[in-house]
């Protein structure tokens, strides 16, 4: 049984304010110079990067050049976790930092924007949540990593994409009845894989949201050998093509490991850095969206993930700014459901990684 949550709006950005490329227009002196900057502050903070795969590579690069990290959201926590820097830069959108500092509230947690958030963190507000949880007191609280801070406090478990599916089997074996926010597409999808009694809130992702599944047939039909890796925040008639549905570490361990040479990939297009570094023979092919002339205001890459720039880098670490707070009261109480996943993932020594072949 679903029950309709509360919510929608229109979370996706004006088209103005919608970046255009992965990659920040620099020329290559700018680009250095910014770069060794970036690095020699790190040093200097004894700070490290975290950083989501969908940010830039420049990015990325710098923050596997000093000691940092780059992952899916549930890793980045980890990593962070057990950081000795005093400064974690978490280069990704809001919830990642606001994770950080829940985990290490005695480490600064910097940020290159602020306003770097997610649709489904901004289509799940407190308030209405709250609401919603007070309505049904008989049923255990997950939410996707995708929320914010307050929304993670009401919560008794947190999950990631890569962690979903197992968590919900482990609670609905001890007869557990579930709320499921914010993203509606992953709940669907864990649904479809467990048969749970889920009521889920009606977020989604306006990256995910946009692949479309005519397309995708078609491009798979002109590709017969390619596989298709999809991220479960897509749609579930996108998802019904996938030949391996899973979270971003997921889908870059499932280029590594099948037996393809080509790969169609639903997820937002700053992976395929990553992608194309750890299988450097291998072709990977975008997944069809809308397109810029249709509905598509993302066009498969993320517009707060976008606003992580090396210049915003070096100006939070040479000034300080966007630190992320967090009122103490609400970091006790979110700590617990992060916990519960990070300590459940280790005693189930249990494949955060595996994805799900569809
Ligand atoms: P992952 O945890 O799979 O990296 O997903 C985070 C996310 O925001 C995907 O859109
Ligand atoms: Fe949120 Fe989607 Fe961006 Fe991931 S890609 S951070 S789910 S808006």
């Amino acid at each position: 049984m679903n029950t309709i949550a509360p919510v929608i709006e229109d979370f996706r950005l004006p088209p103005e304010r919608v970046p255009e490329t992965i990659c920040e227009a620099l020329d290559d002196e700018e680009r250095l110079l910014l770069t060794n900057r970036a690095k020699e502050l790190l040093e200097q903070e004894n700070a490290v990067i975290v950083a989501h795969y969908y940010t830039a590579p420049d990015l990325q690069l710098i923050a596997d050049a000093a000691g940092g990290y780059v992952s899916d959201s549930l890793d980045m926590a980890r990593f962070g976790n057990e950081s000795r820097a005093d400064t974690l830069v978490v280069c990704g959108v809001r919830f990642m930092g606001e994770t950080a500092k829940i985990l290490n509230p005695e480490k600064r947690i910097l940020m290159p924007d602020l306003e770097a958030t997610c649709s489904l963190d901004l289509g799940c507000p407190p308030e209405q949540f709250n609401a919603f949880c007070d309505a049904h007191p008989d049923r255990t609280v997950v939410v996707y990593a995708n929320t914010s801070a307050a929304v993670k406090a009401r919560a008794d478990w947190m999950v990631t994409s890569g962690s979903a599916v197992e968590v919900i089997r482990h609670l609905q074996d001890k007869g557990e009845k579930f709320i499921w926010a914010p993203d509606k597409y992953l709940g669907e999808y864990v649904q479809s894989q467990t048969d749970a009694d889920m009521l889920i809130w009606q977020g989604s992702c306006v990256v995910h949201e946009e692949f479309k599944a005519k397309e995708l047939l078609e491009l798979k039909t002109a590709h017969p050998e390619a596989k298709v890796l999809v991220h479960p925040e897509s749609p579930a008639s996108v998802i019904q093509y996938a030949d391996v549905v899973g979270s971003t570490t997921a889908i870059i361990n499932a280029a590594v490991d099948l037996n393809a040479r080509e790969f169609i990939v639903a997820t937002d297009k700053g992976i395929f850095h990553k992608m194309q570094e750890a299988a450097p023979d291998k072709l990977f092919i975008e997944a069809p969206t809308a397109g810029k002339s249709a509905t598509c205001k993302s066009c498969a890459h993320c517009p707060w993930m976008a606003m992580n720039t090396l210049k915003k880098l070096v100006n939070s670490l040479e000034t300080g700014s966007n630190e992320i707070h967090v009122d103490m009261d609400i970091i006790e109480r979110a700590r617990r459901p992060i916990q519960r996943l990070l300590e459940f993932a280790e005693l189930q020594k249990w494949q955060i990684y595996g994805a799900n072949d569809a």
